[in-house]
């Protein structure tokens, strides 16, 4: 069995591979084909995983190419985590954001905005390949934003697809340990879209165990948003919804002081990722380095390979087991468009994930979902036809964004910034 990681050369490809080396026997990959223009970093990736396959006397093969129709033909499975000019796109994402005194995080707000018309068309450039060459194959994408990604091959392509995210399972994990239960016993009640969800209840083999866990998450908030101000207000949000809120909805709950910090640091993240990646590919190429490095915990990728190899473990074996995806709402979340993706639980099996029937989240937290969940759908559209009218209007609509007559000079500036990556459109 064939799977193709799209972005091989991507500093998170041992942790993938680990994930998968370690559950092979479920899971009977025969070849992995990595893809990525950057063939430096391909062949130091490629050399590691297959000193990691040595080691663990897995039987498996390592295929690496800057082609992508080669790395999708006949795949079963492909994993896309790529970034649409690199680092350096981030990081001017980021900028822009501190020269107009917004957030220009990776995935919320103007970065996350940017990110997703450089990237939508190389997705659906991905999907579209697949049709044609392994029709019958998943795409799971981790690839940023991904719940914008994700409704752009939901609604443009015939390929079926689940967008994953770590953030589900790492409330798990962390659940899990400050509880000391077994995370396979845990099920959440977990609703929204990718980085913008809430749990509203967390269930211990069957039992609701929802006050017990917000309790210790509170209690351990500091892991979660470091700085004060923040954790603070996130506290009163978790204390006053009675759910546990992503981490990322500090940029709607504590706008300011999340802004405050991010101006605050000499170094944006993407830099800060810049030197870990420089460090993390300088120990890949150790010939004596056979496992995953403890340095890769310095990226934000924890339980990363879990959650991709959770996933197509109960795909391959028809598991028909829970899990929390990304994937299309077909009603499951009432008052949002079938076509739209949403962030819930899910019922994974052979054909994919089916959103499982959720409560209707309550107006205290649908209204936010539904004001992003617009932006989303505008932002989709505006990629995938190159509008500019779509894109001010996904920007206009976005609580992040500045005021209207800023949002036209900030678009301006965007699409300039970005222009080698839209390939004509949006001029
Ligand atoms: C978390 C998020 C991912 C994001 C990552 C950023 O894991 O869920 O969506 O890509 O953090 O990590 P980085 O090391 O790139 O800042």
């Amino acid at each position: 069995m064939k799977l193709a990681i799209i972005g091989g050369g991507s500093s998170y490809s041992p942790e993938l591979l680990d994930g998968l080396f370690a559950r092979i026997d479920q899971i009977p990959v025969s070849e992995v084909w990595l893809m990525d223009p950057d063939e430096k970093r391909l062949e130091i990736n490629a050399a590691f995983a297959r000193r990691m396959i040595r080691h663990r006397g897995v039987p498996c093969s390592i295929h690496v190419t800057t082609r992508l129709e080669e790395a999708l033909k006949e795949a079963r499975y492909a994993i896309t985590q790529i970034r649409v000019g690199q680092m350096a796109a981030r990081i001017a994402d980021e900028k822009l954001g501190l020269k107009y005194g917004i957030v220009g995080q990776e995935t919320t707000g103007l970065g996350g905005f940017a990110c997703a018309l450089r990237t939508i068309p190389r997705i659906l450039e991905i999907a579209h390949l697949m049709e044609e060459v392994a029709p019958d194959a998943f795409l799971i994408n981790f690839t940023n934003p991904a719940g914008i990604n994700t409704e752009a091959v939901i609604k443009h392509s015939k390929i079926r697809t689940v967008g994953l995210c770590n953030v589900p399972i790492g409330m798990i994990m962390d659940a899990s340990k400050h509880l000391n239960y077994d995370p396979a016993g845990v099920t959440m009640d977990y609703v929204g879209l990718n980085h913008l969800s809430w749990v509203r209840h967390f269930y211990y083999k069957g039992e609701d165990v929802t006050d017990a866990v917000l309790e210790k998450f509170i209690e351990h908030a500091r892991l979660e948003w470091e700085e004060e101000d923040t954790r603070n207000n996130m506290i009163e949000a978790i204390r006053r919804l009675g759910m546990f809120c992503n981490y990322y909805l500090q940029y709607y709950y504590s706008t300011d002081t999340a802004l405050r910090t991010i101006q605050h640091k000499t170094k944006t993240r993407g830099e800060e990722v810049l030197e870990v990646e420089n460090a993390l590919f300088a120990k890949y190429q150790d010939e004596s380095l056979s496992e995953k490095p403890e340095e890769l915990s310095k990226r934000g990728g924890a339980h990363y390979s879990t959650a991709a190899f959770h996933l197509v473990e109960a795909i391959e074996n028809n598991r028909q087991s829970r899990q929390v995806v990304c994937c299309r709402n077909n009603g499951a979340v009432p008052t949002f468009d079938d076509d739209v993706a949403v962030e819930v639980s899910a019922i994974i099996g052979k054909d994919g994930a089916k959103a499982i029937q959720q409560q209707a989240p309550a107006p205290s937290i649908r209204g936010l979902m539904q004001l992003v969940k617009a932006y989303e759908s505008l932002t989709v559209e505006a990629a995938v036809k190159g509008d500019r009218d779509a894109a001010y209007e996904a920007m206009l609509l976005h609580p992040l964004m500045p005021n209207a007559g800023l949002c036209t000079k900030l678009l301006d500036e965007l699409l300039e910034i970005n222009a080698p990556w839209l390939q004509g459109t949006f001029f």
